[in-house]
């Protein structure tokens, strides 16, 4: 594949308090010491850590991003944040479609295309997830739902400046299991290909993350797959050492 400039996403979930910020002050260390040339790095604290964190990353240049947020500028949304305000705290980026939030938060693919056009109109990175289920998978209906959920959660108007897209298999989360090099290979190029007709060759320049149970000791396999531009990483990322290590791997 095209070689695009890696990012490592670290996706910190329900986890962290200020006290985080030790592990965040770790990462920038490991990152300014050699790593910066090789790969972005991103941090995606929960919303409470936002201002701190991305207070905290300046001089580090690691990129800080939230899990969410609501598809309007502001109005009577009790409880929810806008990407206008994730962008006033510091922060470059947000994570939309989580497969938690689809399945906890009953998240459409409309839901999650609004989502992501507020992102762009906040000027945020919308980091689409996109992902099948193990009863998907078994089905052979992998490719088709990941292709469905891509067509219909990203915006118009995405391109490589304002979109990455994480493919996170939810049997894959949490659990220590990841597919196959060959079938993370077969599902990026078909993500690719879907792009690519709907945005034009613009989106080769698109990164594909994969996500779901990336540590250290797979890193270098899933990121030297063809087509996989990084990772997006959850319980791993929770640690500096074990974060940079995966970061290393490129
Ligand atoms: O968004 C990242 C995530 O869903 C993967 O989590 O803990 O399997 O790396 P984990």
């Amino acid at each position: 594949s095209m070689a695009l400039r890696p990012l490592v996403a670290g996706n910190w979930k329900m986890n962290g308090t200020k006290l985080a910020l030790k592990e965040l002050a770790g990462m920038a260390e490991g990152y300014d010491a050699g790593l910066r040339g090789k790969v972005e790095l991103m941090i995606c604290p929960p919303a409470t850590m936002l201002y701190l964190a991305a207070a905290a990353a300046l001089g580090s240049r690691i990129a800080i991003g939230a899990q969410d947020c609501h598809a309007a500028a502001s109005g009577a949304y009790t409880g929810d944040l806008s990407a206008e305000m994730i962008a006033d705290c510091g922060a470059t980026a947000v994570i939309v479609g989580h497969s938690e939030r689809r399945q906890y938060h009953r998240e459409t693919d409309a839901d999650v295309c609004a989502k992501a056009e507020g992102a762009l109109r906040a000027g945020l990175t919308a980091i689409v997830c996109v992902g099948e289920t193990r009863a998907e998978r078994e089905a052979g209906k992998a490719l088709a739902v990941v292709g469905r959920q891509l067509a219909r959660s990203v915006p118009e108007g995405a391109n490589p400046d304002n979109l990455v897209v994480a493919y996170e298999p939810v049997w894959a989360i949490g659990t220590g299991l990841t597919p196959t090099a060959a079938d993370v290979a077969e599902m990026h190029a078909h993500m690719r290909r879907k792009l690519v007709s709907r945005l034009g060759k613009q989106a080769a320049g698109i990164r594909l993350l994969y996500g779901g149970s990336v540590k250290p000791s797979n890193a270098a396999e899933l990121m030297g797959t063809a087509n996989v531009d990084g990772a997006l990483v959850g319980g791993a990322s929770l640690k500096a050492a074990d974060f940079l290590a995966i970061a290393a791997a490129y």
